[in-house]
């Protein structure tokens, strides 16, 4: 079976098992009205899960659900991992052994035993005469609550729809399982109440069928098997493990890292397990199931020995358009030497999941603006270096603003000049129009700060913005954690040269007829030139906005 369907087999399988927690909980919750209306909700929840298809649905959910969770702990090859996914392990191990009291109670004896399990039996049991039970099926019950959460979480995180989600989840997330709680408390002290009058814990346990003690002996014997077989599993699989730890390590491969590191790894690790087992930081953000693309890494020696990638692992690359020299890490058991490149910073975001990988940069059509504040240089002689600073943050947080909140994005600072690019995903039409309406913000920004500083500047500032279109090689370029989106090329080069003419034309805005074409503005009411432009043939047609609050509105 291909890892593609393995995994939408677990997926699938907690997927039920995540469903019959929301309505065993929403049963639970129902004892807040009262331990009737809790009933009536048992028989529904039962017409669903003891049917034959809700009982296939579910034994086989754990049963498929458990069994992976074994055969992935084999295929580990390193047990470092982040903590998060350390922490749903550990509970992902833990709750067989501790369910297993509950459904032997309940499921198997009614299916095995003819006990009859309804909530009066089972809430007198927990709640009054064995409150320690009650106890541990809470907290059960709310490790399986978290192991789901952190599994839901993990596996939606990637969407670009669930930022927007998430709150409303992490509110259901705590209401459901507070809700089950308050809900047993208050069937709790209901049974309480009705096992103080005479006879009736008596009759309700006739009536149930209760175990006689002969049958609850089996029902312990069955647990016992059942925990018995489970930590045979687990023992036999960590004995695996350490049976091919010791044939790995008598073949090892040496992966060699961008900073000259070397890691030395039994075949059959991957790429990902090696920078952990080496402590190399390294972006993971799905915790290497494949399914991210942010442990992504260029191999630069030994491609042609690596297996093929899975229809899986295809899958993800072709997604984030990945070059043929590109593979998942987590995916990847190199068996020779190989030296790889991590594509993406180890501290990336969800967010960047699928995201273009601009760490190899392509070209693309997108608008350059570059603006910069005039007699900046002359203006900081006369100041201190402190008040220099926070004038310029001042200016930075006008015109940055303007270009975020315009859908741009900030790309340099340099002394007192801005670049920032448009259009990267909407392209060059959009972005031009976003440049444009940035450059208004931004002249309208600095009018306002000027204003607000006047005690302290000799003049009111003033801003020269130059805006070009065109194409450029985008990508995010840098070293370690400080990398940055930035373009380069011809388009770049151009609208600085805009900006540089706006000071000979005493004009706050310079932009190039391209721009004004992809904008689809009409800018024939203002002066045009053919500008010369250092190294490059051939003129660029600009038009010269003297005041950017003239621009016509409609573009906006
Ligand atoms: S860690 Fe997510 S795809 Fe490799």
């Amino acid at each position: 079976m291909s890892t593609i369907h393995v995994r939408r087999l677990r997926l699938g399988a907690a997927l039920v098992l995540l469903t019959y927690l929301i309505l065993h909980f929403s049963n639970h919750a129902l004892g807040i009205i009262s331990l009737d209306a809790m009933a009536a909700g048992r028989w529904w929840f039962l017409a669903l899960w003891r049917s034959t298809p809700g009982t296939l649905a579910l034994y086989g959910a754990l049963v498929i659900h458990g069994l992976l969770a074994l055969w992935l702990l084999y295929q580990r090859r390193t047990l470092r991992m982040p903590a998060w996914e350390a922490t749903q392990y550990a509970l992902g191990l833990m709750l067989p052994a501790l369910l297993v009291v509950h459904v032997v109670g309940t499921r198997i004896a009614w299916w095995r035993l003819g006990v009859d399990d309804p909530y009066t039996r089972i809430v007198l049991t927990l709640w009054v005469q064995a409150p320690e039970y009650g106890a541990r099926q809470t907290l059960t019950l709310v490790l399986a609550w978290l192991h789901a959460c952190i599994g839901v979480h993990f596996w939606l995180r990637f969407r670009p729809w669930y930022p927007r989600v998430r709150l409303t989840l992490f509110t259901v997330a705590l209401l459901l399982p507070t809700l089950a709680l308050l809900g047993f408390v208050a069937a709790g002290r209901e049974v309480a109440a009705l096992a103080r009058t005479p006879g009736w814990t008596e009759a309700m346990l006739a009536a149930a069928h209760a175990p006689a003690p002969a049958v609850a002996a089996k029902l312990v014997a069955i647990r016992q098997g059942f925990l018995t077989a489970y930590l045979w599993a687990l023992l036999a699989v960590l004995l695996a493990r350490g049976i091919r730890r010791l044939q790995e390590w008598r073949r090892a491969v040496r992966i060699t890292y961008p900073s000259g590191r070397v890691v030395a790894v039994p075949v059959g690790f991957t790429i990902l397990d090696a920078s952990r087992m080496a402590d190399i930081p390294h972006a993971s953000v799905c915790g290497g199931r494949g399914r991210c693309s942010t442990c992504r890494v260029r191999i630069s020696h030994g491609l042609a020995q690596l297996p093929a990638a899975t229809e899986a692992e295809r899958r993800v690359l072709a997604r984030v358009g990945a070059a043929p020299d590109v593979r998942l890490a987590c995916q990847t058991r190199p068996p020779r030497d190989v030296t790889v490149e991590p594509l993406l910073a180890p501290s990336v975001a969800p967010a960047d999941a699928f995201g273009t990988d601009l760490r190899q940069g392509h070209e693309q059509e997108v608008a350059v603006l570059f603006a910069d504040l005039r007699g900046f240089t002359r203006m900081a002689e006369h100041k201190l270096p402190y008040d220099v600073v926070f004038f310029l943050n001042r200016y930075f947080e006008a015109v940055g603003s303007a270009i975020t909140s315009a859908g741009g994005v900030t790309n340099q600072f340099t002394g007192d000049g801005v670049m920032a690019l448009f259009g990267i995903e909407a392209g060059p039409a959009t972005g031009s129009r976003q440049a444009l309406a940035a450059a208004r913000a931004m002249v309208q920004g600095v009018a306002t700060l000027s204003a607000e500083l006047a005690g302290d500047l000799p003049a009111p500032m003033r801003i020269g913005i130059g805006i070009h279109a065109g194409p450029a090689v985008v990508g995010r370029m840098g070293w370690g954690e400080s990398f940055y989106l930035t373009a380069v090329g011809d388009t770049v080069h151009v609208a600085a040269r805009l900006e540089q003419a706006t000071k000979d034309h005493g004009a706050e805005l310079v932009v190039s007829e391209d721009v004004a074409r992809h904008a689809g503005l009409d800018l024939s009411a203002f002066p045009t030139q053919d500008l010369a432009v250092r190294n490059r043939a051939g003129r660029v047609g600009v038009r010269i906005i003297p005041h950017v609050a003239d621009l016509p509105l409609q573009f906006l």
